[in-house]
């Protein structure tokens, strides 16, 4: 039997990757899994306290842990976080396992969806627009790996995920022969 592949959703802060995940999950009936909240549960704390008792360092390498054990499982769809496709070793082991999505959204749209940055480590500094500008402007080439790229600043988490579901996963089975379709990136889903 043909393995369903992941669908992985990447892409900036507080574009929509966990509400967009969910629903997508939901939509396709397929498990849905948080790579944060993952790393939460293993660690028995949250993000902010892994950051602030342990350094951002240390926060990475259990994301890059995390992904390598979520590489081994089939039919999910994963959300990632916000930096994690930074590493190339976390970006090439996520496509090697599925098909990877990149939710974008512009810059005022992401701060206000961030509210106040209280659960985000690196939206806390005075000046977050300057802050997410630097951070966008060094991301980006890494989210432009994306097989698929998916502008979510005036979609709906519903709007977004049903567009994921129907224009992107013509068969939601999602076998491996999608994953090989190449030019998929910027599709009009
Ligand atoms: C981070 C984004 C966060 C979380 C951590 C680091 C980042 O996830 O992984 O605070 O480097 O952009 P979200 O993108 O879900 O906020």
């Amino acid at each position: 039997m043909e393995k369903k592949i992941n669908i992985v959703l990447c892409g900036f802060m507080a574009t929509g990757k966990s509400s967009v995940g969910k629903k997508l999950a939901e939509i396709l009936d397929r498990e849905f899994v948080d790579l944060d909240a993952a790393i939460e549960a293993e660690e028995g704390v949250s993000i902010p306290q892994i950051f602030a008792e342990r350094g951002e360092p240390a926060f990475r390498e259990l994301e890059s842990r995390m992904v390598e054990r979520m590489i081994s499982r089939t039919g999910l769809v994963l959300s990632t976080g916000g930096g994690t496709i930074v590493n190339p070793r976390n970006l090439a082991n996520l496509k090697s396992c599925g098909v990877v999505v990149a939710l974008t959204a512009d810059i005022p749209t992401i701060l206000r969806r961030a509210g106040s940055g209280e659960d985000r480590p690196l939206l806390q500094t005075e000046d977050r627009e300057e802050r997410v500008r630097a951070l966008l402007q060094e991301r980006a080439p890494f989210y432009a790996q994306a097989d698929i790229i998916l502008d979510t600043t005036s979609l709906t988490i519903e709007q977004a995920a049903r567009r994921l579901a129907g224009g992107l996963l013509v068969n939601p089975t999602l076998t491996t022969q999608v994953k090989n379709k190449k030019n998929s990136s910027n599709l009009p889903v």
